[in-house]
């Protein structure tokens, strides 16, 4: 067992390139080759490999430290079988090598080629893999533009990626792409034909001459920008000169900046890199980013682009293993008219479908007999004529709901894995028509207030909701939701649970009806109410006790003081 010290080997011509992540631990059992840290430079994110197979006994580096060509990165006790040879400088593959330098780093030379040759003047452009270094059947992973696309000149046009890092082939013409001679999971090699581009003249007169890849400090542009440069014309001769490899931060194109295994790691899971949020430095995604991400979908917290876009107008319902939505051209039996859903509709639409796929519901249907409440609130209404404030059924319903509220906590809760959240506060939200859709104002601290107060501040939330100007604290943190359709009409009707409420009440218009008082049947005024409950929190008989028990207070609102 010989102690070894695994150096950072030739990574092109970078000088100091900086260690953004540490893959390995000590202790840890690595194989020769297995990648111990990932480093990266203003342009390349590379990964540094192990020249020897054995026990890693210590890190020599750091996140943050800055790293350059002879650095030492670990001490690996080498198992006596694993010995290999010290990593040499940029070995070639194939050459037998154990550690190759697997940095994507450009080449630090190019050769020229001839200016305005095939470079969009007008004519088609054929651009093709420049020279990559030592890499052989490069992937292509991403293609990042279409046929008909208008590309800039140094536009990256396809990525690339060999086992350890990604590359952005940029477009050696500005012109329009024409042909794109790839697609993903292609192997390609130097030379290859990517896309041809049908090169405009403008944008190929103003386009400097492809140049040798400058060196850093020599007042050229920077190494990505120069190495874009480099793709030749019409001529099937390679350039020589590098390629910008995936720029870190501000990448080319909607490119995620992450590091090659990361990005490997994802693409393994199928996880879209681009909408992964990267909480590494500059943004930098991260193993465990990809992570929490594939978990928080797998929750149903998140939806893939990709899912969304799957979901037909229906809403999908392939991953419940539906039917797909019925695709019906409605012009073949009648004209039609198409207009895009409202930004408050789109936002319910997802909102209510979430709450009915998830929430167990279940609706019990009660009367309640409001003759005497209904004559006390015309009443009141009559007296608080001049103030301006109108009490409607709904303010009494908010007050007579607080009441058993509180006397059915469970009612008053939120569903928390598997604790059950019981709140000590009444914040009561109605559901407002507007003319954009359906929004949910909410009465803070119900409790608190009179019927008065209630039916005042009501009406001022219902007005902002109509002008769409309620903001989003006025639409939060409600504990139960009513929904009435009392005043425009119908009998009952099964309310969707505002999720993570547990309950809902839905309230229909009260119509006078023959009740029986035990001798006759008697004219009584009565509301029909609906409440929708989350059988997971609460069962049936306590839904008909609490309807039971508001039914009492409407009845006989003196119960409210009790
Ligand atoms: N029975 C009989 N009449 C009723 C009633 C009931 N349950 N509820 C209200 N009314 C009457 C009111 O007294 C009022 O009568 P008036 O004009 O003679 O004074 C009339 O109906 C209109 O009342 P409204 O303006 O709707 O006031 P409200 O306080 O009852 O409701 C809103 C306010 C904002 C909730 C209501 O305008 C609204 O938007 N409702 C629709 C909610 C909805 O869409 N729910 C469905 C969600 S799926």
């Amino acid at each position: 067992m010989a102690l070894v010290e695994v150096k950072v080997p030739d990574i092109g011509d970078f000088s100091e390139v900086a260690v953004i992540e540490l893959l390995v631990k000590p202790g840890d059992t690595i194989k020769a080759e297995q990648s111990l840290v990932t480093v990266e430079s203003d342009k390349a994110s590379m990964e540094i490999p192990a020249s020897h197979a054995g026990v890693v006994k210590e890190l020599k580096v750091r996140i943050g430290d800055k790293v350059k060509e002879g650095s030492v990165i670990a001490l690996v006790e080498a198992a006596a079988s694993a010995a290999t040879p010290t990593p040499q400088p940029t070995p070639q593959r194939g050459e037998g090598a154990t550690a190759p330098a697997r940095a994507s780093a450009p080449a630090s030379s190019a050769s020229p080629a001839p200016a305005g040759e095939g470079r969009g003047e007008g004519g088609p452009v054929e651009v093709r893999v420049p020279d990559i270094g030592d890499f052989k059947d490069v992937a292509v992973i991403e293609v990042l533009v279409k046929p008909g696309d208008s590309v800039k000149l140094e536009q990256s046009l396809i990525t690339v990626e060999s086992d350890k890092a990604s590359m952005e082939i940029p477009s050696s013409a500005a012109g329009v792409l024409k042909e794109l001679k790839v697609k993903v999971g292609d192997k390609l090699n130097i030379g290859d034909l990517v896309a041809v581009v049908q090169g405009s003249g403008a944008a190929g007169a103003a386009s400097p001459a492809p140049q040798p890849s400058p060196q850093k400090g020599e007042g050229a542009a920077a190494p990505a920008q120069a190495a874009a440069a480099v793709a030749p014309s019409t001529d099937r001769t390679p350039p020589t000169a590098a390629l910008p490899p995936h720029e870190p931060g501000t990448p080319t194109g909607s490119l995620p900046h992450a590091s090659p295994s990361v990005r490997k790691f994802a693409r393994e899971l199928g996880v879209p890199l681009e909408e992964v949020k990267g909480s590494g430095p500059k943004g930098r995604i991260t193993q465990e980013d990809v992570q929490a991400f594939t978990k928080s979908v797998m929750a149903g917290d998140t939806r893939t682009k990709a899912a969304t876009a799957k979901a037909p107008a229906g809403g999908g319902g392939e991953a419940l293993g539906l039917l797909p939505w019925p695709k019906v051209d409605f012009a073949k039996f009648g004209p039609v008219e198409r207009k895009p859903l409202s930004r408050i509709k789109k936002i319910s639409a997802a909102n209510l479908h979430r709450n009915w796929v998830m929430i167990p519901h279940v609706t019990n249907h009660d009367d309640a007999d409001i003759t005497e409440l209904e004559a006390f609130r015309v009443a009141t209404n009559k007296e608080n004529e001049k103030s301006g404030i109108k009490v409607t059924m709904l303010g009494f319903l908010i007050k007579a709901c607080v009441a058993a509220l509180k006397k059915f906590p469970d009612f008053n809760s939120s569903l928390d894995g598997e604790e059950l959240v019981l709140k000590s506060y009444y914040h009561i939200g109605f559901a407002a028509d507007t003319p954009n859709g359906l929004v949910v104002p909410v009465i803070k601290d119900a409790d608190k207030k009179g019927v008065l107060a209630i039916s005042q501040e009501m009406a001022e939330l219902a007005k902002k909701a109509r002008e769409g100007k309620l903001t989003p604290a006025e639409m939060s943190g409600a504990t139960f939701t009513i929904s009435s359709l009392g005043g425009i009409g119908g009998r009952y009707f099964t309310p969707i649970i505002n999720a993570p409420e547990v309950a809902i009440l839905g309230v229909c218009k009260s119509q006078t009806e023959p009740v029986w008082d035990g001798k006759q049947f008697q004219p009584r005024l009565m509301l029909p109410l609906s409440l929708s409950w989350d059988h997971r929190v609460i069962d049936g008989a306590s839904a008909a006790r609490f309807n039971a028990y508001l039914g009492q207070i409407l009845a006989d609102f003196r119960r409210v003081l009790l």
